[in-house]
C-alpha cells in the first residue's frame, strides 16, 4: 500500500492502459468502496457508479469519446452520475444509522435547502462526484494501478448509452488500469503563491 501522499505526489493522469490487465473483483469493489466513502453535504450520497464492464459498450462509449484509447483499455470504466433529486427521494434514509432525532432533524434540513434550488441540487452533484473521483483515483494508487479522470466524450450521447435516467447526469469517467506508456510531459503546477489567498483577494 502507498501511503497518501506519496499517492498525491506521483499520481499523473495515464493516457494508455494495458488491455490485457484484469483488475480483480475485490480490488475494484475496495476502490468503489473507497469512492462510496467520500464526504456529502448532509450525507445524501447522491453519486451513482457506473462500471463498464460489457466490451461492446466500451467500444460505443469510446466512440463517443473523441476514440481516447484509456475507455477500451482501461481494465476497469468507471461513470460517475449525479442523482440530482436523491434529496427528496426518502432523504431519511440517508440518516438511517443514526438516532431518530438526528434523522429526522436531517430529513428536515435536506429539503429546506435543497428544495426549489435546482442550481444548488446540481452544483451539490458535481461537487459530490469531485471528491468521489478522487478518492477512487487514490485507491486505485493504493492498490498500485494508475488512473485517468475523463471529461473529453459527449455527455449526451453517454448518457443515453447508458440508459441515464430523467434525473441524472454524467459527471465525468474515471478510467482505471496499469498504465502502457510514458506519461506524457506534464503542464506545470501553477507557484504556491498564486494558488493560496491569505483571508481576502485584493
Ligand atoms: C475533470 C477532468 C477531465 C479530464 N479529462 C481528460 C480526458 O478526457 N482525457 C485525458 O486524457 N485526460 C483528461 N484529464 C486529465 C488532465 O489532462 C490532467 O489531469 C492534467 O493535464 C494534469 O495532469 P496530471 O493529471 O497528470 O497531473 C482530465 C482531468 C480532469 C480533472
Amino acid at each position: 500500500m502507498t501511503d497518501i501522499l506519496t499517492a498525491i505526489a506521483e499520481r499523473r493522469s495515464a493516457k494508455r492502459f494495458d488491455p490485457n490487465v484484469t483488475i480483480s473483483e475485490a480490488e475494484l469493489r475496495s476502490i468503489l468502496d473507497a469512492g462510496r466513502k467520500a464526504p456529502t453535504a448532509f450525507n445524501i450520497q447522491h453519486w451513482r457508479f457506473v462500471v463498464v464492464s460489457d466490451p461492446a459498450l466500451r467500444k460505443q462509449i469510446r466512440e463517443v469519446s473523441w476514440n481516447q484509447p484509456q475507455v477500451e483499455e482501461a481494465s476497469a470504466l468507471i461513470i460517475l452520475c449525479a442523482d440530482f433529486k436523491a434529496w427528496e427521494k426518502n432523504p431519511a434514509r440517508y440518516w438511517a444509522a443514526a438516532p431518530d432525532k438526528m434523522q429526522t432533524t436531517y430529513e428536515g434540513m435536506i429539503n429546506q435547502f435543497y428544495s426549489g434550488n435546482e442550481q444548488l441540487q446540481r452544483d451539490e452533484g458535481i461537487r459530490s462526484c469531485g471528491m468521489a473521483a478522487y478518492a477512487l483515483m487514490l485507491a486505485a494508487a493504493a492498490h498500485g494501478y494508475q488512473s485517468c479522470p475523463m471529461d473529453g466524450f459527449d455527455f449526451k450521447a453517454v448518457g443515453s448509452l447508458i440508459n441515464l435516467p430523467e434525473d441524472h447526469e454524467v459527471v465525468m469517467f474515471v478510467a482505471i488500469g496499469k498504465k502502457a506508456a510514458e506519461y506524457p510531459p506534464h503542464g506545470g503546477h501553477l507557484p504556491l503563491n498564486e494558488t493560496i489567498i491569505h483571508n481576502r483577494f485584493s
